[in-house]
């Protein structure tokens, strides 16, 4: 890296002006740091991750599943997740946001992928983007980075695959499916992502990709030796019912706080507590 690029950054970032870019990823790689990142898909809840100090904020297609009520993310489109990353980058001063490229955004055609592509950064307010696949998805990478479009890739379970994977399962727990899957890592890697997602696999073989790249790794049900995690918010706050995988870990309960705090403004409204005079002008 160049010396007076890393000097310049440094000097913003102690002035609370630059974001997380691709480069203090790569470097936290190289220096044994771990890395996190989270799903946002609205301005309060990225603020709260920002002002954590988490590394990237990813706005997820899985929107459609924790946001919307979708039993899956298939239907989620571009104008949806245009809407929630200007939200998102609305909030977010000093993490990376990454905008994610929602089913049949990017199989169709290499010009659909990269015009797509595109309006995450020119009209999102994102820095990168995320897209799910292997070498099928090759091509679309190249064309991507050559655009000064910045890819992260996403393989694993691929919940966009749904359908021929029959369900969220973990993938590469055979010795071909593994090795095809160390594979694909150093496909999308070759092809110029700058860090790949490692979704539902077993961590022996997350722990073997992640050596074996040298952009990070970051994994959501791939155990502990990535490069870094990431997991969706509303698991994380314990907003999210419908099934809790065995990956997640809840780090509060807001959902039973939330309908305690509802049940008891009802309760309050019914028997004439609230408002009292203090919420009330004179
Ligand atoms: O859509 C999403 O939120 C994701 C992450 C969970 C990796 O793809």
């Amino acid at each position: 890296m160049r010396k007076g690029y890393y000097i310049q950054t440094l000097h913003f970032k102690e002035n609370g002006m630059a974001k997380t870019t691709i480069q203090d990823l790569l470097r936290k790689k190289a220096e044994g740091k771990k890395i996190s990142m989270l799903t946002a898909y609205d301005y309060p809840f990225a603020q709260i991750i920002d002002e954590a100090g988490v590394d990237a904020v990813l706005v997820g297609d899985s929107l459609g599943v924790v946001v919307q009520g979708l039993e899956n993310t298939l239907a989620v489109t571009m104008d949806e997740m245009m809407y929630h990353t200007k939200m998102v980058s609305r909030a977010v001063k000093n993490a990376m946001v990454i905008g994610d490229m929602p089913f049949m955004s990017y199989q169709t055609s290499s010009e659909d992928c990269l015009r797509n592509a595109g309006r995450f950064l020119k009209e999102g307010g994102a820095a990168a983007i995320k897209i799910e696949g292997g070498a099928e998805i090759a091509d679309r990478i190249t064309a991507l980075t050559r655009s000064d479009i910045p890819v992260m890739a996403h393989i694993g379970l691929t919940p966009q695959s749904i359908h021929r994977m029959g369900g969220y399962k973990v993938q590469g727990k055979t010795k071909t499916a593994a090795r095809k899957l160390i594979e694909e890592a150093k496909i999308v890697e070759d092809a110029g992502a700058f860090s790949v997602v490692l979704e539902g696999i077993p961590m022996t073989l997350a722990r073997e990709i992640t050596k074996t790249l040298s952009i990070p790794t970051i994994g959501i049900g791939a155990g502990p030796y990535c490069d870094g995690q990431v997991l969706v918010m509303h698991d994380l706050l314990g907003l999210f019912e419908r099934f809790v995988p065995k990956f997640i870990k809840r780090y509060a309960k807001l959902r039973d706080d939330a309908v305690r705090a509802v049940r008891e403004y009802k309760k309050e409204v019914e028997e004439g507590v609230f408002p009292s005079e203090e919420q009330s002008f004179k």
